[in-house]
């Protein structure tokens, strides 16, 4: 066989529109732009998204890095940069400052001065020309006079400006591009950025966080805090190295877990406006991915679970290191990584604990919730109807209470029998209580005089079947008069030796319908 080479350059057109199709949304393509900056030894960047007076959008980045000559001009516009020489630097692919630019903007225009003193050069990468040029960019030793005057500004020396222009897929071709609407969408991507950049660089916006070097960032001359989605008083519930072996040596990953306050407890300690604050809700629940202290991917569950209400209180931390990034998957966005399922196993088993305990605490809240929301009035009238039928209907006889001890003796057909007893006023068949021990739902009780039953308010059952029929009156009624009944005929056929099966039926019949309630939603879910 005579193999012949056939050359099979790709075509610059083709190659730069498609990959302006690489799912870039303009937080995660922003936040590409400025890890370059803080690859580049930047203490300061700052980040312009405005409308201006004729309705373009105006966007650029200028950080004091170390800046590029014109050799590093042409070789950051180049598709597949040439290699950094810090494997643990937050630039990977040498495509990111090419592809998240052109995800909004026609043409990528970079101005940088390398050395102090030196004038600036700016360089431009325009989709509009590649027809003509080819994979051929212009450098110009006349620095852009905008962009020149932004590094005199904002930088002591050396440093860089990225501007996209001819920006075409940000924002919605409005009738009125200078106008209201317009405008309001400018501002909404700008407090989406500001929330995303405080996430994502928090450990280097957080001067008192020493695990990364401390970068300030500003967008429209606002500076940028830290969000740390593990503060606001939680607990950190899990904290392990995870060695994780990659053949030729092991290295580790740092998993932890945090259980946070529930939403009225955040109210009680820092006020109405914390749980905003903390951002609490379902999608901030699940593991936040950090490579090199930036956050890559997250919050979710890596697959391993849905993001559910119940978990709302639980957050993880998974950090790890270059070294990990082909056990990870690192995707070209840097935004998504993949467990392999080894890996994912160790996850899901260190994560269980403190997701249930996460779960218990919410649904601790849930039920004092509960508690709070039931109207007290809410099972007068089953009293009123049971107490017109009870004497129609056969049941056990009253021998005698004994207040300390909460027991009462009845007798029925096989004899007399220790019930449970509780003072009360007259009239009551049907008392709703915060909590039965161990969890039940209905507990027969003498009230008072009456043959009566004890409902929990903290049974999932009060929660999620009781609340949300408070309107209905003929509900409430039916709910009730069936557990007043089944006590009823628990009176009317317990002896001694068989209470404890009708305990034990009481305690089946409560985790059954624990279980059978389990997904229906809660009244006014947080
Ligand atoms: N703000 C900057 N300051 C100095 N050099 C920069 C700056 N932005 C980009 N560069 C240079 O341009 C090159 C290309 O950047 P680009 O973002 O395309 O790739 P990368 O950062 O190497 O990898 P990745 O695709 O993972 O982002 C970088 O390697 C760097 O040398
Ligand atoms: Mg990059």
């Amino acid at each position: 066989m005579s193999a012949e080479l056939f050359e099979v350059t790709p075509d610059p057109e083709r190659i730069t529109e498609s990959l302006r199709d690489t799912g870039y949304v303009l937080n995660t393509a922003v936040a590409d732009i400025i890890d370059n900056s803080i690859a580049a030894g930047a203490d300061s960047v700052f980040v312009e998204l405005k409308l201006d007076p004729r309705g373009n959008v105006r966007f650029s980045v200028t950080d004091n890095g170390i800046g590029m000559d014109r050799n590093g001009l042409v070789n950051a516009l180049k598709y597949g940069s040439a290699r950094r020489p810090d494997p643990s630097s937050l630039g990977k692919f040498g495509l990111g400052l090419k592809t998240a630019s052109t995800s909004f903007a026609r043409r990528l225009k970079l101005t940088s001065k390398s050395e102090n003193g030196m004038p600036a050069a700016t360089a431009i990468w325009d989709l509009d020309l590649v027809p003509v040029q080819g994979w051929q960019v212009s450098v110009d030793s006349q620095a852009d006079p905008i962009d020149a005057g932004l590094l005199e500004k904002h930088t002591a020396g050396t440093g860089t400006v990225v501007r996209w222009e001819k920006i075409d897929r940000l924002i919605r071709d409005y009738k009125n591009p200078s106008g209201d609407r317009a405008h309001g969408a400018i501002k909404r991507h700008v407090n989406s950025l500001r929330d995303h950049l405080a996430m994502v660089f928090q450990r280097f916006l957080d001067p008192e966080d020493t695990r990364a070097a401390n970068v300030k960032i500003s967008v429209n001359e606002t500076p940028v805090d830290a969000w740390n989605p593990f503060g606001f008083g939680s607990d950190k519930l899990l904290d392990a190295s995870i060695p994780v072996d990659l053949g030729d040596k092991t290295t580790t990953m740092h998993l932890k877990a945090f259980v946070l306050p529930r939403k009225t407890e955040l109210q009680a300690a820092d006020g109405d406006g914390a749980p905003a604050l903390a951002r609490l809700g379902n999608k901030t629940q699940g593991i936040y991915v950090y490579r090199e202290n930036r956050l890559i991917h997250g919050p979710d569950w890596l697959n391993m679970w849905a993001q559910e209400p119940h978990f709302t209180l639980c957050r993880a931390e998974l950090s790890f290191d270059h070294e990990l990034d082909l056990a990870f998957q690192v995707d070209i966005k840097k935004s998504t990584i993949i467990l392999d399922t080894a890996l994912a196993d160790v996850v899901f088993r260190a994560l269980t604990p403190p997701r249930r305990a996460a779960e218990a605490r919410y649904r601790d809240g849930q039920r004092s919730r509960a508690r709070d929301m039931s109207d007290p009035e809410l099972h007068a009238p089953s009293n009123a109807a049971i107490k017109d039928k009870s004497k129609s209907i056969p049941n056990a006889t009253l021998q005698s209470t004994d207040e300390s001890s909460g027991t009462a003796e009845i007798r029925n057909d096989h004899g007399v029998v220790k019930v449970d007893f509780v003072q009360s006023t007259s009239g009551v068949f049907v008392e709703a209580v915060d909590e039965l021990r161990d969890g039940i739902l209905y507990q027969p009780a003498y009230i008072g005089d009456n043959p009566g039953v004890r409902i929990s308010k903290s049974h999932p059952y009060y929660e999620k079947v009781y609340l949300p029929n408070q309107a209905s009156g003929n509900t409430i009624q039916a709910l009730d008069s069936l557990l007043w009944a089944l006590a009823s005929a628990e009176f009317r056929s317990a002896q001694d030796s068989t209470r404890e099966i009708f305990e034990d039926i009481r305690y089946d019949v409560s985790r059954a319908l624990k279980k059978l309630v389990e997904d229906l939603p809660s009244p006014d879910s947080e």
